[in-house]
C-alpha cells in the first residue's frame, strides 16, 4: 500500500513553507534521464542541454497549464526542482509534506528517491532521513499529469487536467514521538457523547495521553497502548453545537508525554430521518451550489485560504448554506474556511464517468485516496456528505466498486452521511415520469441526481410536466443542475447561450424543485466558468464551461439574483 503515514492538521505544525519559483524541465519523451539508469543527478546532465541552473522557472502551489501558453494543453513528466538549506535539530524528525501533486508523484532528495505517490488531490509526506541532509539540499519532484484508462479519475474527465505541484509543499519538524493523527467528533447517534482517537508516531509509542477542550472544562485522559493509539468515547455536556448560523469552534488542544498539537474542532450531528436531513436533530433544507476548485482571481488550480474565501463568500452571497466541492477532494484551506463560516459541505471522490470498474489497480487507488481524504478531513464539522462518484452507471461491476468504497469510508468514518451524484433510470423513465431507482441509492444515505431537463433536452419549460418517481425513502437532492450563458450575451429566453435562457431555466428549474415535496436540497451547476476539454464552441465557451452564475472574470449573471431571491425565500421558510 502507498503511505499510510500522513500527519494531519500539519499548517498548525513546526512548518516551513517551500512555495516559491521552482526550475522544471519538461522530460515530453518520459526518458527519466539520470533517475532510472545511472542514478546522475540532473544537474549532472548534459549540461548544454538539459539541466535546472539554466531551465525556466514555475510558482508552486500551481499548475502548470495556466502559467505557460506551451503547457496549457500538456499531459506528460515534468521534472521541478528546488533548493533549500535547512538547520535541523537533531532531536527532531524532518518531513516533507506534499498537499497534492496531479497526478503522480516522485520525490527525490539529494538524489535519493524518497516516495512515490498516485492521485492528484489528496496530500501526503515522506521522511528526510538525517543522513540524507546536506549543507544545500536538491528536492527534485517529477510530477506526471499522464490520463490513465485504470486511474482515478479515468482518462475523460468534464475539469482541466491541471498538472504538477497545485497545492502546498511543506517542511514539517516534528519530535522523535509526536502525535501523528487524532479524530474529535460527536458520536453520531448521541450530542452527548464525545469520540475519537489518538495516534502517535515514533518510538516511545505507549504513553499518557490528553485531550482538552478548556472552555467546556473537559479534559479526557488515557494511556496508548502498544501501537501508540488511544481510543475514546466520553460524556460531554453544555456543548454549543455547531451550525451554520452559529459555527461554533472549539479550542481542542491534544497533549502526549512529547508532543501537544492544537486545532479548532465544531461539535454537530448530522444525520437522516425518512426523507429529512436533520442538523443537531432539526431539518435543514439544503441551499448549494457546486464549486471547481478553479481560482477566482485568476486562472488554474484554487490552493490559498485566500481563494477559499472568495469562493465561500460568493456562496455566502448567494444565501447558500451548503457547497458541493466538485468532483474532488479540494485543498484543506476550504474545509477550514467552511468551518469557520458556517457552510455545509459535501466532499467527493473523483470515480466519475467511465472508471475501470474491473480493475483492482483502479479500486487500490481509488481506497487510498479515500483514506487520505478522511484522514485529512475527519475533524472538520463542515463535511456533512462524503460522495463516492458521480455521473456512473448502474451495473454490477460499478456498485461491487462503489458499495466497497462506501464500506471503506464508513469504517473510518461512521459519524458523516454518504451519497454519490446518481442518474435517473432512463429506461424505465418517460417524458413526463423520471424515475430513480440506482442499486446504489440503498447503500447512501442522501438520493442525489444530476438533472439538466431544458438544456441538453428540450427546452426549460419541459420541466413544467416532469414528475420525479424516487424510489427510496431517503433525503433527495439536486447535486446539478443548470444550464449554460454567456455572461453579458442577451436576447429573447428561447436564445441558448444567452443570460435569459439561463435565467428562465432556472425560474422553471425552482418550479420544478418547489413541486417535489421530498426534494431537500440542490447545489446547481455551478457557481463559477470553469475550463474543461470537452467546451470549445468558439466565442461563447473558448474552453469553459460557461454554465457558471458567476462568469470567469468574476461578473455575475442574471441568474445569479434568481436563485440568490429564491434562496433567501428558502431560508425564512426554512423549507
Ligand atoms: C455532468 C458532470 C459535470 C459537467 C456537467 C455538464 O453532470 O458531472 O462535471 O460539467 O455534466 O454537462 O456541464
Amino acid at each position: 500500500a502507498q503511505h499510510q503515514n500522513l500527519i494531519t492538521n500539519v499548517h498548525n505544525r513546526n512548518v516551513t513553507n517551500l512555495s516559491g519559483k521552482w526550475r522544471y524541465l519538461t522530460d515530453v519523451n518520459r526518458e527519466r534521464r539520470g533517475y532510472e539508469k545511472d542514478m546522475v543527478p540532473i544537474e549532472k546532465w548534459d549540461i548544454h542541454e538539459y539541466n535546472f541552473p539554466t531551465s525556466d522557472w514555475l510558482y508552486v502551489p500551481g499548475d502548470w497549464n495556466t502559467q505557460r501558453e506551451n503547457l496549457f494543453y500538456y499531459d506528460g513528466h515534468v521534472w521541478y526542482r528546488k533548493k533549500f538549506t535547512y538547520d535541523k535539530d537533531e532531536n527532531k524528525r524532518l518531513f516533507i509534506y506534499f498537499g497534492a501533486v496531479n497526478y503522480k508523484a516522485e520525490v527525490y532528495l539529494n538524489d535519493i528517491l524518497l516516495g512515490k505517490h498516485v492521485g492528484g488531490f489528496t496530500p501526503f509526506n515522506f521522511e528526510i532521513p538525517d543522513s540524507l541532509l546536506q549543507e544545500e539540499n536538491s528536492l527534485v519532484v517529477l510530477a506526471d499529469n499522464v490520463r490513465e484508462f485504470d486511474g482515478v479519475p479515468s482518462f475523460r474527465t468534464g475539469w482541466w487536467n491541471y498538472g504538477g505541484i497545485t497545492r502546498d509543499v511543506l517542511l514539517v519538524e516534528l519530535n522523535n514521538t509526536f502525535i501523528r493523527d487524532y479524530y474529535v467528533q460527536l458520536d453520531k447517534n448521541s450530542p452527548n457523547t464525545i469520540k475519537g482517537f489518538v495516534q502517535l508516531d515514533g518510538q516511545a509509542l505507549s504513553q499518557n495521553v490528553a485531550i482538552e477542550i478548556p472552555e467546556l472544562n473537559k479534559t479526557i485522559k488515557g494511556k496508548t497502548n502498544k501501537d501508540g493509539k488511544y481510543e475514546f468515547k466520553e460524556k460531554i455536556a453544555n456543548v454549543d453545537y455547531w451550525d451554520v448560523d452559529n459555527p461554533k469552534l472549539y479550542k481542542v488542544k491534544v497533549v502526549s508525554e512529547t508532543d501537544t498539537v492544537q486545532d479548532k474542532i465544531g461539535f454537530r450531528t448530522i444525520a437522516t430521518e425518512g426523507t429529512d436531513i436533520l442538523l443537531n436533530g432539526k431539518p435543514i433544507f439544503l441551499r448549494g451550489i457546486s464549486i471547481h476548485e478553479e481560482n477566482p482571481l485568476g486562472e488554474g488550480r484554487a490552493w490559498s485560504r485566500e481563494h477559499a474565501m472568495v469562493l465561500l463568500n460568493r456562496a455566502k452571497e448567494l444565501n447558500c448554506n451548503f457547497v458541493r466541492l466538485a468532483h474532488y477532494p479540494h485543498n484543506e484551506h476550504i474545509y477550514r474556511v467552511a468551518d469557520e463560516m458556517g457552510m455545509l459541505v459535501w466532499e467527493e471522490l473523483p470515480l466519475f464517468w467511465a472508471i475501470d470498474w474491473e480493475s483492482e489497480k483502479a479500486y487500490k487507488i481509488a481506497e487510498n485516496m479515500a483514506t487520505e481524504m478522511v484522514t485529512r478531513d475527519k475533524n472538520r464539522a463542515s463535511i456533512i456528505i462524503w460522495s463516492v462518484a458521480n455521473e456512473t452507471g448502474d451495473h454490477d461491476a460499478r456498485n461491487k466498486f462503489l458499495t466497497g468504497m462506501i464500506e471503506h469510508t464508513r469504517s473510518m468514518d461512521d459519524t458523516r452521511l454518504i451519497s454519490a451524484a446518481l442518474l435517473k433510470n432512463a429506461k424505465k423513465s418517460t417524458k413526463k415520469v423520471k424515475v430513480v431507482d440506482d442499486y446504489l441509492g440503498k447503500y447512501s444515505d442522501i438520493i442525489s441526481i444530476n438533472e439538466y431537463f431544458g438544456w441538453y433536452q428540450g427546452l426549460p419549460q419541459i420541466k413544467d410536466s416532469i414528475r420525479w418517481d424516487i424510489q427510496f425513502n431517503k433525503p433527495f437532492l439536486f447535486s446539478e443542475t443548470g444550464a449554460g450563458a454567456l455572461q453579458g450575451f442577451h436576447g429573447d429566453s428561447l436564445t441558448r447561450w444567452t443570460e435569459d435562457y439561463q435565467s428562465y431555466y432556472f425560474r422553471e428549474t425552482i418550479e420544478m424543485c418547489e413541486r417535489i415535496p421530498t426534494l431537500r436540497g440542490l447545489s446547481p451547476w455551478i457557481l463559477n466558468d470553469f475550463l474543461s476539454p470537452q467546451r470549445v464552441f468558439p466565442y461563447i465557451q473558448d474552453n469553459f464551461l460557461r454554465k457558471g452564475l458567476i462568469s470567469d472574470r468574476g461578473e455575475k449573471k442574471e441568474a445569479f439574483y434568481i436563485l440568490r431571491d429564491y434562496y433567501k425565500k428558502k431560508a425564512e421558510r426554512n423549507r
